[in-house]
């Protein structure tokens, strides 16, 4: 399977712009799945939930139609973040998008500082999709710190783990080692970079977006600062053996009785 992230670099509050610079990035690429950040085309660092809800979209608005054109470009499934709304509700999502369709949208569960203030915590169970016979994830940036959403996810099968992040802590690139470690899989996170001084805060994000693999393996890494591309070809297969030598297998000696 051939995957990789785009690294960008939005303008809070400019769709357009920032669709434009993704399309940019994406030209000649092809790929089997991509990755885009979280809230990719809105900027992250919204002051009231008044503001998060100017930009959110139902599932298949501007930002559907936008990763259903990279789709057929590319020819991958593409999974990024963006603003959903549902009644008054507004959920930090990520839309999984294959040629024409919307796949689904996967509502982040681990909402992280002042996103408790506007956003929903997501209300839908962890799901893994069959992508061309592939098992694919979705968990967005801050749930990395809840082991238990990359455990569920590879318990039901998950061999690629698709990451949309805004990271503005240090930990997660490692972190993420870790994850692919304990349960075997690769993992795709895509971050963002750039800054933004809005209300009371001031965000670098922290790029170094990467593919990890089932072994731990840095596959591909991003540099911090810069918007970027990387599509590598991964053997998903690997995923499937839980075995580390002869006598461990990490799904088996689980003891959740205990
Ligand atoms: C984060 O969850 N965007 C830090």
């Amino acid at each position: 399977m051939k995957v990789g992230y785009v690294q960008n670099s939005p303008i809070f509050g400019e769709k357009q712009n920032n669709f434009e610079e993704v399309r940019s990035l994406l030209v000649r690429v092809t790929a089997d799945l991509i990755v885009l950040p979280e809230l990719f085309a809105t900027g992250y660092t919204f002051v009231s939930k008044e503001e998060a809800t100017e930009v959110a979209e139902l599932q298949d608005e501007i930002t559907a139609d936008f990763l259903k054109e990279i789709s057929h470009k590319t020819g991958a499934t593409v999974v990024g973040g963006f603003v959903e709304k549902e009644g008054n509700k507004i959920f930090n999502s990520s839309l999984i998008v294959s040629g024409n369709k919307v796949i689904d949208t996967y509502r982040k569960l681990h909402l992280f500082y002042k996103e408790k203030k506007w956003f929903t915590p997501g209300d839908k169970p962890l799901k893994v999709y069959d992508i061309n016979g592939v098992q694919v994830g979705i968990m967005i940036c801050f749930d990395w710190m809840f082991p238990e959403v990359c455990r569920t996810l590879s318990l039901q099968g998950m061999q690629v783990l698709a990451h949309p992040a805004n990271l503005v802590m240090p930990y997660c690139q490692s972190a993420m080692v870790t994850r692919c470690l304990e349960n075997r899989i690769f993992a795709i996170t895509a971050n963002r970079v750039g800054q933004e001084n809005r209300g009371d805060d001031d965000f670098t994000f922290t790029g170094g977006s990467q593919v990890i693999g089932y072994d731990g393996k840095v596959y591909s890494s991003a540099p911090k600062d810069i918007s970027s591309v990387s599509i590598i070809e991964i053997d998903e297969i690997q995923a499937n053996n839980k075995k580390i030598n002869e006598f461990n297998d990490l799904f088996e000696e689980r003891r959740p009785d205990l």
